[in-house]
């Protein structure tokens, strides 16, 4: 087994463009939303307000200009497209669970990019269930220290 420095380093610098693509609406997102306003069939907005297509769209674009930096191209739109993929579906989730925007759900609101970026990248790279597992633990801290820092900074509303 490699040593767990070893698993730490490498997995973070294949998770680079999901957490960039992650953290970059946050800066660069508000506008039109990706829903365009409109209501599912239970008469809740399909995704709400906070997911908006400049939001999407940095995600891509930032977390792909990581990617190439690192010479990483096709991986990098892949855990960018991911990552922003993944953030839709937690909002779905949320929506239909009647939970405002914005408003906290534990684990959902951390692994639910992290998980889709996983996913959509494995085809091409497959990290090893090692990398998965040192993910899984590390994101929801990592996301918790981000927000504190972004809410102090006046980029987001809450700061969980
Ligand atoms: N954001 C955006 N477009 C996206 C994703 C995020 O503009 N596609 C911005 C929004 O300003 C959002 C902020 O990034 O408020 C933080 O994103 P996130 O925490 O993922 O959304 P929440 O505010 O928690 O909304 P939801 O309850 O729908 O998850
Ligand atoms: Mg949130």
């Amino acid at each position: 087994m490699r040593s767990i420095l070893a698993i730490a380093i490498d997995s973070l610098w294949y998770i680079l463009p999901a957490y960039i693509a992650n953290m970059s609406p946050v800066i660069f997102g508000g506008g039109k939303p990706l829903d365009f306003n409109k209501k599912f069939v239970d008469g809740k907005r399909i995704l709400g307000n906070h997911k908006t297509i400049k939001g999407f769209v940095a995600g891509v674009i930032c977390g792909t200009a990581m990617g190439i930096a690192q010479g990483r191209v096709l991986q990098g739109i892949l855990l960018s497209l991911g990552a922003m993929i993944g953030d839709i579906v937690g909002s779905f989730i949320k929506r239909r669970l009647n939970i405002e925007e914005g408003g906290p759900v534990p684990l959902l609101d951390q692994e639910g990019f992290l998980i889709f970026s996983i996913l959509l990248t494995y085809p091409i790279e497959n990290i090893g269930i090692y990398s998965v597992i040192f993910l899984l633990f590390l994101t929801p801290l990592l996301h918790k220290g981000t927000n504190v820092v972004a809410y102090y900074l006046k980029l987001k509303e809450v700061g969980h």
